[in-house]
């Protein structure tokens, strides 16, 4: 009920300064009182029915004080960005760098925010003595165990959860032929699992991957090998949809993803929204007030599709960092983008309280 209200008067401060009015008396306007605009403290979390995440970039985290100021307010998990994959952490054989992932695990634990790891093996991020790695099949597997267990054993109890593996899948559904899959050949990522879930059994443990929103292919394919896993016994707990996506996506296909997930009985992240304006990578594009609203329309799709999940299997939604001046969709796609709930100034977009509208 207290969100309830709450949202209501945060509706109430949105649209207060459109209200004014006068009324018009013996030739003159006699200005009607316009009530006080309440400013409500709101987090999104709180209006939201499952875990909202955000994920985090470190150096903003220490450097830019209103930065994490929303994070802290407005998000109840975070994601570390970059700082736990591993060439950040696992930068040369022998050597172990915490200090950035220990920082954010940290914060969360001082301001109770549940934390998701990401990632334990991904076929990008390689430090380059691992890409130069000449061992044999079994010095492969002992460096594979040895990482996965070094860094789960370090947040054992602190973490809640772990993309074990990342993007394992093409986007036509075949294995993608990465330096792990071509040294250890494709069942490795069982392995994987189960590494994680020797080092901390009450982790759980996500498959993450993109494109199940337009590839029906990869879909099948992790359908598949979750499927394989629970005949196989391997620990294995939710399904990661990463949902980079854009305006140009359509319903239909959001709402097929989400349902594919759920089927699996797994629980569903979405763990890296973002929803991109500019997919056709117009160069000097500005971001219009109609290009917030399509992107709103599509935030509240998706949170709309999420919310029908069944609430057990609800592990929240996560968007790829923060404002739009700190996503890393500008530079991968070559060409500007506003992605994000949030403003290059951190101002709340149409986006944000579509979000919330779509878990009501
Ligand atoms: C991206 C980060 O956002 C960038 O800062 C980094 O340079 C590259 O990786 N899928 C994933 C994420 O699983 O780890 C990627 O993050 C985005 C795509």
């Amino acid at each position: 009920m207290k969100k309830y209200t709450i949202y209501f008067l945060l509706t109430v401060s949105f649209f207060s300064a459109c209200t004014k009015k006068g009324v018009t008396a013996g030739g003159g306007t006699i200005p009607v009182p316009v009530p006080p605009v309440v400013v409500v403290d709101t987090n999104l979390y709180q209006f939201m029915p499952f875990p909202m995440g955000a994920a985090v970039g470190i150096s903003l985290m220490k450097n830019n004080a209103k930065y994490s100021g929303v994070v802290t307010k407005e998000f109840n998990s975070i994601t570390v960005e970059n700082a736990m994959k591993f060439a950040a952490l696992h930068p040369s054989e022998t050597v172990y760098n915490w200090v950035d992932a220990d920082y954010l695990v940290a914060y969360a634990q001082a301001n109770g925010k549940r934390m998701h790891g990401h990632t334990l093996n991904w076929y990008a991020s390689q430090p380059t003595w691992v890409t130069n790695y000449s061992g044999d099949s079994v010095a492969w597997e002992k460096m594979l165990k040895s990482h996965i267990q070094t860094v789960v054993s370090r947040y054992k109890g602190k973490l809640a959860s772990w993309d074990v593996v990342n993007e394992y899948f093409n986007d036509d559904g075949t294995v993608r032929q990465s330096i792990w899959v071509k040294n250890l050949g494709p069942d490795y990522i069982a392995r994987c699992f189960q590494y994680a879930h020797e080092a901390d059994p009450d982790a759980l443990l996500f498959y993450n991957d993109y494109g199940h929103e337009y590839s029906s292919a990869k879909r099948t394919a992790i359908g598949n090998l979750i499927n394989s896993f629970k005949a196989r016994k391997i620990p294995i707990h939710g399904i990661g949809m990463q949902f980079h996506t854009t305006t140009l996506q359509t319903e239909a296909n959001i709402i097929a993803a989400i349902n594919f997930a759920a089927a699996t009985g797994l629980k569903v992240h979405i763990s890296e929204l973002d929803v991109r304006v500019n997919s056709n990578k117009v160069q000097g594009i500005v971001f219009t007030a109609a290009m917030a609203e399509q992107q709103a329309d599509r935030y509240r799709q998706i949170v709309k599709a999420y919310n029908t999940v069944p609430k057990a299997q609800q592990f929240g939604i996560t968007t790829w960092n923060v404002g739009d001046a700190d996503s890393w969709v500008p530079s991968w796609q070559g060409a500007p983008d506003w992605p994000l709930p949030f403003d290059a100034n951190y101002l709340r977009k149409p986006a944000y309280k579509a979000i919330i509208e779509g878990g009501k």
